[in-house]
């Protein structure tokens, strides 16, 4: 594998093997001290072409904690806004003698696309609707901290699965990990091919979180949205919604997970967010040791 583009690339030699890796530096980041010297000789620029708080930040940790030399771009502040296209601003960039892009996109195969014309390791930090490949890892690695391991679990993705590369990077790692995984969610938000991809679709909530282990609640992506046919935001949070009646309610106790950003009160309560029951600050955790790990091991393809 010369780039990160998709799950769907990967096998599951490669999702252990991140896995292996991102322990060993789960354990440097929670040293007094938490750098190694492995990526001195590697330069890595994040180009985000769309908004992000998480990845772009622990994108950006994890190259520090490795002691790569760092550049990041945020489209809106840049040559973009005057016409440039992607693969100009791009191929500029690396004549800075850059090694390793990440790139968050709005269109989907925009990573694709890099990969085929530039000369560098290319991440994908999401691109449209189609992956966000370091947050499926992300996801799967927390799931694996804590119950141990994700063969044989039951998860259920919940919500706006028709614009969510979350919820088709998190099926294809879960699926390549041996877990059960159920989509649920208002019929007009759940895309017709999902069942080719080896899940089953649930619209009743309750009875989709009385079956899972682990509910993973998406964002509704407002910014996707053709509100034609969305239901609005009170009628979706009281049938797609968790709170802690729903929650408390249920015959066993389940793991809470959401990829950020939330909108409380939506697609999940604070009581809920911010419950014992949730996993959220440990899987953005968890994103800087797996971003390590991609890092480091597509680094050691460079040199
Ligand atoms: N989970 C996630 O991708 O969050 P950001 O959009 O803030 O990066």
């Amino acid at each position: 594998v010369d780039h990160l583009l998709g799950i769907k690339y990967l096998q599951p030699q490669d999702i252990a093997l991140i896995f292996q890796t991102a322990d060993q530096f789960k354990e440097v980041i929670n040293r007094p001290i938490k750098k190694v010297p492995s990526l001195r000789d590697i330069t890595v620029a994040n180009i985000f072409f769309e908004n992000s708080t998480r990845t772009k930040l622990s994108f950006e940790l994890a190259q520090k904690r490795l002691s790569a030399d760092v550049i990041s771009f945020s489209a809106a502040q840049s040559s973009v806004k005057k016409g440039e296209t992607l693969l100009d601003t791009v191929n500029n960039i690396l004549a800075m003698k850059v090694d390793m892009v990440v790139m968050r996109h709005s269109y989907a195969g925009a990573a694709h696309f890099l990969a085929k014309h530039v000369n560098a390791r290319i991440i994908n930090a999401g691109d449209g609707a189609h992956e966000h490949p370091t947050q499926g890892l992300l996801d799967s690695y927390s799931i694996r901290e804590k119950l141990g391991e994700v063969g044989g679990k039951k998860v259920v993705i919940v919500g706006d699965i028709l614009h969510s590369r979350v919820a088709l990077s998190n099926i294809f790692a879960l699926k390549m990990l041996g877990a059960e995984v159920k989509v649920c969610g208002p019929s007009s938000l759940i895309p017709k091919f999902i069942e080719s991809l080896g899940v089953t679709v649930e619209t009743d909530l309750r009875k989709a979180l009385e079956w899972c282990d682990v509910a993973n609640m998406l964002r509704v992506q407002n910014e996707r949205m053709d509100f034609s046919y969305f239901p609005n935001s009170r009628e979706y949070a009281m049938r797609y919604g968790i709170n802690k009646e729903l929650l408390e309610s249920l015959s066993k106790e389940i793991v809470i997970m959401h990829p950020g950003p939330i909108n409380r009160g939506v697609e999940i309560t604070s009581e809920v967010a911010d419950s014992g029951q949730s996993i959220i600050l440990n899987q953005v955790e968890n994103g800087v040791a797996i971003r390590m790990a991609v890092i480091y091991l597509l680094a050691e393809k460079i040199r």
